[in-house]
């Protein structure tokens, strides 16, 4: 049934609802529709104001074919019968709604959620690509990019607590594997593994990645995740929220909720695109490539 305009308490329940997924990786949808609202988000700029979390452009090519973005067209395609059934909301308020209440869902905390974006009704305003880290650097270029949306060292920390989520997909990122054992749990963990381990170079013919397996199954490592452990500024916040999950949980669910704010205009009419549902699965919608193709 419809709901009313509005009823956003709905709309959380419908996304809550369809997250648990036996046969989608580690049995849930959450890590990546939590990683959907991050890329919705994350192309801010805090001197322009452009880009961020409102327009909702990777239902266009431009963003979503964004090689950064690859894998990402399932978690839209996931929350398309959502938009159907509540068709006043916009996709961009969706998408970070459906962040919101996975994480929530996965164990993590209540993270503050404020309705108001907008979507872009033209491939035209979307922001260039290339805006979101690459996991094969160190940490000047983890600053160079969060700075640039205007988080400092301690929220950079925190967000990137995130991948206690989830995993890497060799046909998406080109990297494989997941972070925590138990991936679809929010927790403090990730900082765990990388305070409590000795992470080496796995040797395969995919891209550089850290490996350990003394928990007694692969875990993996970005070289933008062991960038935090090794970096004098970074450093003692992986402690911190290694020892505190409870500091962890309060700190990510500020920086989540700043990151869900960028770029929001509210001075604009909230008028909401049609579904596109039919449309959204082809590959001019964004399917994107895995870095491994490029
Ligand atoms: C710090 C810089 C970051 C880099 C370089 C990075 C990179 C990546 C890569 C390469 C993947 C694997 C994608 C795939 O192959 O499917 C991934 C997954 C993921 N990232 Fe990040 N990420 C970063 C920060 C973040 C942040 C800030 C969040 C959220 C707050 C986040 C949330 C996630 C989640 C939940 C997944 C798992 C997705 C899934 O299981 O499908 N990441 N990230």
């Amino acid at each position: 049934m419809a709901s009313q305009k509005g009823d956003f308490e709905a709309v959380r329940r419908d996304i809550a609802s369809l997250l648990d997924a036996p046969d989608w990786d580690d049995g849930s949808y959450g890590p990546i529709v939590v990683r959907l609202a991050w890329h919705a988000s994350g192309t801010y700029h805090v001197e322009t104001g452009k880009g961020g979390s409102s327009g909702a452009g990777m239902r266009y090519e431009a963003e979503g074919g964004d090689p950064a973005n690859a894998g990402l067209q399932h978690a839209r395609v996931l929350l398309e019968p959502i938009k159907e059934k509540h068709p006043w909301i916009t996709y961009s308020d969706l998408w970070t709604l459906a962040g919101v209440v996975a994480v929530k869902e996965m164990g993590g905390p209540e993270i503050q959620w404020i309705p108001g974006r907008t979507d872009f009704d033209s491939e035209e305003f979307c922001p260039p690509r290339g805006l979101l880290p690459d996991g094969a650097q160190a940490s000047d270029h983890l600053r160079d990019i969060f700075y640039r949306m205007g988080f400092n060292d301690q929220e950079i920390v925190a967000l990137s607590g995130a991948h206690s989520l989830g995993r890497c997909h060799a046909d998406r990122s080109g990297w494989d594997g997941p972070w925590v054992v138990n991936p679809t749990r929010f927790s403090n963990q990730y900082y765990k593994m990388l305070t409590k381990f000795k992470w080496t170079k796995k040797e395969w013919t995919g891209p550089f990645q850290y490996r350990n397996d003394d928990l007694g199954e692969e875990l993996m490592m970005l070289p933008t995740d062991l960038a935090l452990i090794e970096d004098d500024a970074f450093r003692p916040w992986v402690h911190a929220y290694a020892e505190d999950k409870d500091k962890f949980f309060a700190d990510f669910a500020k920086a989540f909720a700043k990151l869900i704010e960028l770029g929001v205009d509210r001075t604009k009419p909230y008028e909401s695109a049609p579904a596109k549902s039919k449309e959204l699965g082809a590959p001019e919608h964004g399917t994107g490539l895995g870095r491994a193709k490029l």
